[in-house]
């Protein structure tokens, strides 16, 4: 690295923020991290460099970009929907970047998400649209588009986690079978700091693939299985997307409109066509798929919603019916 230059990370607070935060103070990067609550996150972390910053608020991007070298961008409304989150994100990366213009950044390094061919959800819509106001500006950006991120914390990570854990059997629709290549969040983070330092005069998006290809129904079983479930596979074809929405709000407890836009975001095909931004990289050491969902199963399973709450009872009552025949001698 060469000499020290400044960074704005706009999303500091959220997940991937978090993790990618503690690698940069490692590095000693001059850090300024942007959030719509300075107060509340100085109150928290007040050793924190916080800014305020508020991509929907334009009074607040020049303060926070004034003497910029690289914005790393980790932004997204994931609690709106519909056509009117595509065209909010959208909107708030168009300014960003213009002001980022002004400010004479030299790179923008944005984490996004894998564009499918089909029927985009309007999460996945939304991150495309953002990638392509990022990469309309003048400042050289690098997209870098993850599918699942693997991570206690990733919302979607921590729903797919509660479905392998309290579902009783597999239950398979058809869209289920959407391929994708989650990736373990310290692979994300080593992606970006790639992508901050890399020489590239242009802008350009790149799929940020995990080693391994599997589908969304894989996922669940393999989860499981690592914590000594087997599923059984019951294949419910018909089963719409909007019902396993509102089947896994109920099995985790997660707000129904953010389960439903993250189930809408697991039965969309996200097969990377190659190894993306790693074939630039030949040589980095990459977490294997099974190494990396160990690793994001260490830290304590999210509180149960309602349905998750009456299906534990009914098991334990099962287990406690079986104890008590075999006390009694009965089978
Ligand atoms: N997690 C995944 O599985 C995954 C997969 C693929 C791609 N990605 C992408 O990776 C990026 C980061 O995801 P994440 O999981 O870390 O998200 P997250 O935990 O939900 O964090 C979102 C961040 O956005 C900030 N934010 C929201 N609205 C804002 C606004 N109007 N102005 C400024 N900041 C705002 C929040 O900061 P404050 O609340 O402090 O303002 C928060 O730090 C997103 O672009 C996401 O699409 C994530």
């Amino acid at each position: 690295m060469s000499a020290p230059r400044r960074v704005l990370v706009a999303g500091a607070s959220g997940f991937v923020g978090r993790h990618l935060v503690s690698r940069l103070r490692t590095e000693g990067w001059p850090l300024r991290l942007g959030t719509r609550v300075p107060d509340l996150r100085r109150r928290d972390t007040p050793w924190l460099p916080w800014v305020p910053l508020d991509v929907d608020r334009p009074d607040t991007l020049d303060p926070a970009l004034e003497g910029v070298d690289t914005l790393v961008y980790l932004v997204h409304h994931l609690h709106a929907h519909g056509p009117e989150l595509v065209a909010r994100e959208a909107s708030a990366a168009t300014r960003l970047a213009r002001a980022a213009e002004r400010h004479g950044v030299r790179r923008i390094v944005y984490l996004g998400a894998p564009a499918p061919a089909h029927h985009p959800s309007p999460h996945l819509l939304a991150r495309a649209r953002t990638g392509e106001a990022l990469r309309a500006s003048r400042v050289s950006t690098l997209e870098l588009r993850a599918a699942m991120i693997l991570g206690a914390g990733s919302q979607s990570w921590d729903l797919l986690r509660d479905l392998a854990l309290r579902l009783p059997v597999l239950a398979a629709p058809a869209w289920l079978g959407a391929r994708t290549a989650p990736i373990g969040i310290d692979d994300v983070v080593q992606g970006i700091a790639l992508a901050m330092d890399h020489p590239a005069r242009g802008s350009g998006a790149y799929d940020l693939p995990g080693p391994e290809v599997v589908t969304a129904a894989e996922l669940v079983r393999r989860v499981a299985a690592l914590s000594g479930r087997t599923l059984v596979r019951v294949p419910l074809p018909l089963v719409p997307v909007w019902a396993g929405g509102h089947g896994a709000a109920l099995l985790s407890g997660v707000d129904p409109a953010l389960a439903r836009s993250l189930v809408a975001g697991l039965g969309c095909d996200l097969e990377p066509a190659g190894d993306g931004w790693w074939g630039l990289f030949p040589d980095a050491d990459r977490t294997a798929l099974d190494d990396a969902l160990r690793a994001a199963m260490v830290a304590p399973r999210a509180t149960p919603g309602a349905f998750g709450r009456a299906w534990e009872r009914a098991v334990r009552g099962v287990g406690a019916t079986r104890v008590s025949r075999r006390a009694a001698g009965g089978r």
